[in-house]
């Protein structure tokens, strides 16, 4: 065998052994019978075909060799191919040797090379999907600045808007008939559902960009959780669904910033009215774990499906496109909400299945 050149440079194997360990694994396989054919022929025929190829041998010594070769599987003899031109002496122990090494080193070459093929092709899918994602990034980036432009530009009218209605309204630019002053309301409650949208885009866009503020205090949760549902309870009413509150003792307080709490609070209970149908049950209720208060809101609503879970707290992502359209909003609710317990280094989470409602729960951190 030449020495050296016969141990592969990355395991250490012996090529030569393994050359001979490989086609004894393929003549493991080749069934006894006479007439059944070969299944590991054509591994065999490639190593004939390649003593073939380095001129070793001729195709008629390779036919008369594999010839025999069947011949002695009929007889329940299994030998390598090499055994057989070995014995009917076509080629001498050092020329087999050699061969094999020679086979094996082509063969590993053929590998290197596939490698090499196969790592430029890895290399060239890794930089188009970062030029795909550093296009995604930019895209999300404009669509952040898009958002916080357009809502800080529709503030300022919306003011003015707001302004005049509430003169309007308080009858300081003249007394209104009842058919002006029922428009008026209409009007004032249109632009208190737009200041909220733009509040939220705003909110949005600034939580997206790393920048809330939060303003943290101890904040009693009873008193937070009672008002948050008083406020709904109108709704609720109307909208035929029952609404509980079960708030926790007077000393369970939060360390985090009352107004965002409050408008967490707001959009748990607004989307559990949202998507209870008439004749349904909300409960919402806090209580203290550890050093954490988890406020709860569960509903009887149509609840959610686990593959629609990752997508709940995505900004703008609105499971089922008509029902929403029908009852509503933005999908950008929940995006908040999960940005609000994030900047308190809180969690929220949801535990729900179809057809028996939801239960999202806020993790926040109780006051010292
Ligand atoms: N309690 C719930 N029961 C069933 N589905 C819900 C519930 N809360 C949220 N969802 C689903 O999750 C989606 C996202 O909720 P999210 O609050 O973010 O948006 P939205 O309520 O549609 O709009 P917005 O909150 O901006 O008014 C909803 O559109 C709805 O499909
Ligand atoms: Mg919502």
């Amino acid at each position: 065998m030449a020495a050296g050149l016969a141990s592969c440079p990355a395991c250490g194997i012996d090529v030569a052994l393994a050359a001979v360990l490989l086609e004894r694994q393929a003549l493991s396989v080749i069934p006894a019978g006479p007439g059944t054919p070969f299944v590991g022929d054509a591994m065999l025929s490639r190593f004939g075909e390649f003593l073939m190829k380095q001129g070793y041998i001729t195709a008629a010594q390779l036919d008369a060799a594999l010839g025999r070769q069947r011949e002695l599987a009929g007889a329940g003899v299994r030998e390598t191919l090499g055994q057989v031109l070995l014995e009917m002496r076509v080629m001498t122990r050092e020329q087999l040797e050699l061969a094999s090494v020679e086979q094996v080193q082509e063969l590993q070459s053929a590998l290197r090379s596939a490698n090499v093929r196969l790592e430029q092709r890895v290399a060239d899918r890794t930089r188009e999907l970062e030029q795909a994602y550093r296009k995604l990034t930019e895209l999300d980036q404009l669509k952040g600045n898009f958002i916080s432009n357009v809502s800080h530009e529709l503030r300022t009218p919306l003011t003015k808007i707001k302004g005049f209605n509430a003169l309007l309204a308080s009858g300081d630019l003249g007394a209104l008939t009842v058919e002006q002053q029922q428009a008026v309301e209409v009007m004032g409650r249109g632009v208190s559902e737009l200041e909220r949208l733009v509040g939220d885009l705003i909110q949005f866009a600034t939580g997206a960009r790393g920048e809330m503020v939060l303003r943290p205090a101890v904040m009693p949760v009873a008193e937070a959780l009672e008002r948050a549902v008083a406020a709904l309870r109108d709704r609720a009413a109307s909208a035929d669904v029952m609404l509980a509150c079960h708030p926790p003792g007077p000393g369970v307080c939060l360390m985090a910033d009352p107004e965002k709490v409050r408008w967490v609070l707001d959009q748990l209970l607004d989307n559990a009215i949202k998507f209870t149908p008439a004749g349904g049950r909300i409960e919402a209720g806090a209580e203290p774990s550890g050093g954490r208060v988890r406020i709860w809101v569960t509903d009887t609503g149509p609840g959610i499906a686990e593959d629609r879970l990752p997508e709940l707290f995505e900004p703008f992502h609105q499971l089922d496109g008509s029902a929403t359209r029908r009852r509503g909003g933005t999908g950008l609710g929940l995006a908040l909400v999960k940005m609000i317990a994030a900047a308190h280094q809180g969690t929220v989470s949801v535990e729900t299945r179809p057809g028996a409602g939801s239960r999202f729960v806020v993790d926040l951190p109780a006051a010292p």
